[in-house]
């Protein structure tokens, strides 16, 4: 039992196949012209989306060697995320299913991060699941495939909007989180201690503070001299940074692994490709006796791959959608997995 998955949320165009034990195709056709404006044009990634989302699909189908009556049903990202974009792959994913006469599947792109992990593993059930992306910062229970409960969320910003945030005002193009890593890894996390917000207050984050502090603290440094004193400590700023983002995700991971007493936590969604808080995870799990699991690097940031593998396990409990399948932009407790 075959499903392809089709992804256009943000800026990738993203289409895959999963049979239930093996990925057999992921193709990601990522846009660059968003590098050019300092963030993502809707507009424009609309229009990038249409004209790519016909051959990435067609190669996804022939990457897996398999034709279209091998496929059960098509799996696509309903929100949230861009409107236009997700119009682009759900009126795709629709006018293929007419054609193929297969059942459409819709598929929140949150929850789709958090199944990313089957594709390399089987992680044992239940588990607590970050999910810390450019929009969304979550923690969820999952109780068995298909089953979530939310523990806690970001308030204001999301931990990628933060690096990315934080990153412009270092003047790191677009997205900054990679850049911000890379660079972190030369740098000294104690070099200036930035503020680690809601450390005490329950599971939901708040990332907004440290932005403002990032740009109080530049704002203190006389403005002539600004770009070369970022320059001169840009590696320890970024280590700082990133110790701040991390510290405080790790903390609430830790409270929600020992509240739920689980055995297996997973990290998932852009964020989660990030090195100090693979590091930093890695050690809690040592700590709580815990196993980690997180997806290949390839698989934490947007792909198509993580959407077929959650319409597979949408296939298996019957859980099919209809052509009256709407995009939503924002994140909707009514479609989401619970
Ligand atoms: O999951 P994703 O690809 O798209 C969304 O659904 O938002 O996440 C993209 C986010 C961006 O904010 C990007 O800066 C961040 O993930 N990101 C990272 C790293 N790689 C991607 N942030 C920190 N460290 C990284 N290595
Ligand atoms: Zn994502």
């Amino acid at each position: 039992m075959a499903v392809l998955g089709i992804e256009s949320s943000c800026d990738e165009t993203a289409a895959a196949v999963y049979d239930g034990t093996r990925l057999l195709s992921s193709v990601i056709a990522s846009q660059t012209d968003h590098i050019d404006f300092g963030g993502i044009v809707p507009e424009l990634a609309s229009r990038a989306h249409e004209r790519v989302i016909w051959r990435t699909v067609a190669k996804a189908l022939s990457d897996s060697g398999l034709g279209r009556e091998d496929i059960e049903a098509i799996a696509v990202t309903e929100g949230p995320g861009l409107m236009g974009s997700l119009l682009v792959g759900l009126c795709f994913a629709k006018g293929l299913a007419i054609q193929w006469n297969k059942p459409v599947i819709g598929v929140n792109h949150i929850d789709a991060h958090i199944y990313a992990t089957y594709i390399d593993e089987k992680p044992q059930l239940p588990f607590v699941s970050l999910v810390v992306s450019g929009g969304h910062t979550q923690i969820f229970h999952v109780t068995r495939p298909l089953q979530h409960k939310l523990m806690g969320q970001t308030r204001d910003d999301a931990a990628g909007e933060a690096f990315d945030k934080i990153g412009k005002l270092l003047g790191l193009a677009y997205p900054a989180g990679p850049q911000i890593d890379r660079l972190a890894r030369e740098g000294d996390p104690s070099f200036y201690d930035f503020p680690r917000a809601m450390m005490k207050k329950g599971l939901d984050f708040s990332f907004s503070g440290l932005k403002t502090s990032v740009l109080y603290y530049l704002r203190d440094v006389p403005e002539q001299e600004r770009p070369a004193f970022i320059n001169e400590h840009l590696r320890d700023l970024c280590a700082s940074i990133s110790a701040a983002i991390t510290d405080v995700l790790i903390h609430k991971l830790r409270q929600a692994v020992r509240k739920t007493g689980v055995k297996s936590v997973i990290i998932a969604g852009g964020v989660s490709a990030n090195s100090m808080l693979r590091e930093k995870a890695r050690q809690m799990a040592l700590e709580l006796g815990a196993s980690l699991h997180i997806p290949h690097p390839k698989y934490c940031t947007d792909n198509a791959a993580m959407i077929a593998v959650t319409g597979w396990f949408k296939v298996r409990e019957g859980m099919f959608d209809d052509l009256q399948l709407r995009p939503y932009a924002r994140f909707q407790w009514d479609r989401a997995i619970r």
